[in-house]
């Protein structure tokens, strides 16, 4: 169940994902509850950004007789792309249902004075052909978008068509959606929510407060 409100856009509206965000967005949520609910919701947004992926035609011998099945196609790469360090706890679950995928972790931190992304740790798999790859960049908060552009700056530059990018976080801000996909023309986002705007502090409201220090209990 999805809805879109923006052409580049995918709002996962199933009641099970909205059940979930509210717990996720409730101030008393534990650290434990919160992450395990992070994974339960992210696991329904990565089955939405993921229903697209490429597949081919297979023949399997079940016990009864052959069986035209589909599998993932074996010339598209697939990229996990978390964006660290909120982006670790749904690149474990993407793991999970992607399980050939590589990873390539980003390291990026917002400044606080300024808001702008600041890069401080990039591993890249380098066996994979990114001008075919598919790739999944994940963070929980799409806020300014300014973490996201980045992000996405340094997948383009390794040769990966804007196509094959699929951004998939748990909330997002529409500051950050404009931001994003003016920046990447030709993006596309899956998200549990559009909340309503960013505050002074550029946080999402009515959002869930931060996300890396919720699920890392660093509050
Ligand atoms: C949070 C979040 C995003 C970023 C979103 O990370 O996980 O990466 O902010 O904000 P933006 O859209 O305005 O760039 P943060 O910088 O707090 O780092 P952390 O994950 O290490 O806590
Ligand atoms: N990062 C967060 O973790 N939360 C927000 O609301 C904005 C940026």
């Amino acid at each position: 169940m999805s809805t879109t409100v923006h052409p580049a856009v995918t709002v996962c509206n199933h009641p099970l994902v909205q059940h979930n965000l509210s717990i996720l967005r409730d101030k008393n949520t534990s650290t434990e509850q919160f992450r395990s609910t992070m994974h339960r919701l992210g696991k329904f947004i990565l089955m939405e950004a993921t229903a697209d992926l490429p597949t081919t035609r297979s023949i399997v011998e079940t016990p009864i007789t052959k069986a035209e099945c589909q599998v993932l196609s074996p010339d598209v790469p697939i990229l996990i792309a978390p964006i660290l360090r909120a982006g670790l706890i749904l690149s474990e679950l993407a793991i999970d249902i992607l399980p050939t995928a590589s990873v390539y972790h980003i390291g990026l931190y917002r400044d606080e004075e300024t808001f702008k992304p600041v890069t401080y740790y990039n591993k890249l798999p380098s066996t994979i052909d990114y001008s075919v790859a598919r790739v999944f960049v994940l963070d929980p908060m799409l806020a300014t978008g300014g973490s996201a552009v980045a992000a996405v700056d340094i997948i383009k530059k390794l040769g990966t068509n804007v196509s094959n990018i699929r951004f998939a976080s748990i909330i997002a801000a529409p500051e950050g959606i404009q931001h994003l996909t003016e920046q990447h023309p030709g993006i596309r986002i899956y998200t549990g929510s559009v909340d309503e705007r960013l505050n002074d502090k550029a946080y999402i409201v009515p959002g869930l407060g931060d996300a890396g220090d919720r699920t890392f209990g660093t509050m």
